[in-house]
């Protein structure tokens, strides 16, 4: 049984329950990971307060970011190992868990590289005064990490709170724990301090509402469902604890006629079979002018029918879903569409070698979807596209931000002038023009407005949110 990892020691549950560890591809259990509790997350927070206020609390930012660029140097060369870890049990392809493993060692390159470049200001004031500005670190700070991404998530968020100066508590998802466990302790093998990085495995409503809810707790970042973010933040409301939320989105591509269609065309369809439509910023709606809407959803279609899904190990477009449920959630939005009677365009294939026990789903187009249809309005978290034609610019607008959502979106056009209007009209965190990526873009700040959450991971940006700023007025006549 895995172990949680607290303060660089493997420490059983005290509960001494555990949870069972599923490989997506076929259904198995293969391992099993220590069921936490509160008792588990009081130890696990007191470390690293003790953390914060000792050893690690006495790096300098210099050599925090030289600490980090050690452990990302690590994890480049345990890359493969990482890769494999995750595939197996998240289910991913493996060129697609490859890529998050080089992901996470870059978001520590890039946040051990701007450990030493985060500073106040100096502020005019009075005469006789010099007023300063000072970014200190929250001190613990907590990362509820859901089973999507949980290196690049780690990565992002640990990775900026530990540049700022924070100790960390990290609780990953419940279906997805074994990179994180193994990156913890690659940490401690670098030279990070007892209780820098801490992770304490369990349910979310157990150890992830006790982590939430400890009064030692300084910050919390959660990534996940808009459900349950609510129910993080009426908690972390009990002890005035700042909250930083990502919450997923329903993310517009907008395709003008003009635009360049092969160039298009893959990026469209990778954004919403990526990691089996199980990413935050999917792009999971696809809004059509109507004079190419025919042509585009053809061409698309053909695509789709070409798709293969298939266990992580074969390496195919897209592997299984995360679990039973997740393909059961997809399963009943696809009733829904046929109930409707509306149209699916084109289904790609679960090849012959997956397992029936695995949990694979065909990704689906959907055409002629309408604007207040569940399937245009809510996260799938499945390879399930919903397409729609629009008229012109407004219209294009108006079905963009005409969801609860505002994560991230893309603007397809030849025209200058559109591309620039259409982007700053889009209600959201990023817009991309002419590209798309879903998940990537470590050096960009990432986050949504509306349902989608508050603050900004990823890029420099995210500093900001893992420091409180202090000013300092001086009166020196
Ligand atoms: P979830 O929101 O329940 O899980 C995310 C994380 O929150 C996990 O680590 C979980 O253990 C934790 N958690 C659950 N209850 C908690 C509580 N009371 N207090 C503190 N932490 C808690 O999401 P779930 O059920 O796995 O997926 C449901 C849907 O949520 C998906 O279909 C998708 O639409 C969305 N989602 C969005 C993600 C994103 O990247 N924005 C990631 C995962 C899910
Ligand atoms: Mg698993």
């Amino acid at each position: 049984m895995q172990q949680h990892f607290i303060a660089n020691r493997w420490v059983a549950p005290s509960s001494g329950e555990s949870i069972p560890v599923v490989d997506p591809s076929d259904g198995q259990v293969f391992d099993a990971l220590a069921r936490g509790n509160a008792a588990d997350i009081d130890l696990a927070v007191r470390a690293a307060r003790s953390a914060y206020e000792g050893a690690w609390g006495r790096f300098t930012a210099a050599e925090r970011g030289r600490l980090m660029n050690k452990l990302s140097l690590k994890m480049i060369e345990h890359a493969e190992e990482l890769a494999q870890l995750e595939a197996r049990d998240c289910g991913k392809p493996l060129k697609q868990a490859r890529a998050d493993a080089a992901a996470v060692a870059r978001y520590f390159e890039f946040y051990g590289g701007a450990a030493d470049k985060l500073h106040g200001e100096t502020i005019p004031y009075q005469n006789g005064y010099t007023v300063l500005t000072i970014r200190e670190p929250h001190g613990v700070t907590g990362h509820i990490i859901p089973w999507n991404y949980p290196l690049q998530i780690f990565g992002r968020s640990v990775g900026g709170a530990l540049a700022a100066g924070n100790a960390c508590v990290v609780k990953p998802a419940e279906d997805a724990c074994l990179s994180l466990l193994r990156v913890a302790e690659l940490a401690a093998e670098v030279g990070f301090p007892e209780g820098a990085i801490n992770i304490v495995t369990g349910y979310g409503h157990e150890v992830g509402d006790a982590l939430v809810r400890h009064k030692g707790l300084d910050h919390v970042s959660f990534t996940g469902s808009p459900t349950i973010g609510q129910v993080v933040v009426r908690a972390a409301t009990e002890n005035y604890t700042p909250v930083t939320l990502e919450l997923g989105g329903k993310s517009p591509q907008i395709v003008f006629a003009d635009a360049d269609f092969d160039a298009m065309l893959p990026v469209v369809v990778n954004a919403i079979v990526q990691n089996a439509g199980q990413t935050c910023s999917a792009g999971s709606r696809l809004l059509v002018q109507r004079s190419a809407y025919e042509q585009v959803v053809e061409r698309l279609s053909q695509a789709f029918a070409k798709l293969r899904v298939g266990p992580a190990a074969l390496d195919l477009d897209c592997g299984p879903l995360i679990r039973q449920t997740q393909l059961q959630r997809v399963a009943a939005f696809l009733d829904e569409v046929r109930g409707d009677g509306l149209a699916i365009a084109a289904q790609g294939q679960v090849v012959a070698e997956a397992p029936k026990t695995g949990y694979y789903q065909a990704p689906t187009l959907v055409r002629d979807v309408p604007v207040d249809h569940r399937l245009a309005q809510q996260e799938v978290f499945g390879p399930v596209l919903a397409a729609m034609p629009f008229d012109d610019e407004q219209d294009a607008v108006r079905l963009a931000n005409a969801t609860e959502y505002g994560l991230a979106a893309s603007v397809w056009t030849r025209d200058g002038g559109r591309q620039l209007r259409i982007a700053r009209q889009v209600r959201s965190g990023q817009v991309f023009v002419n590209n798309y990526g879903a998940g990537g873009g470590i050096e960009l700040p990432f986050g949504g407005i509306k349902a989608s959450g508050w603050g900004r991971e990823k890029g420099f940006e995210a500093l900001y949110g893992f420091t409180v700023l202090k000013t300092i007025s001086i009166k020196h006549d």
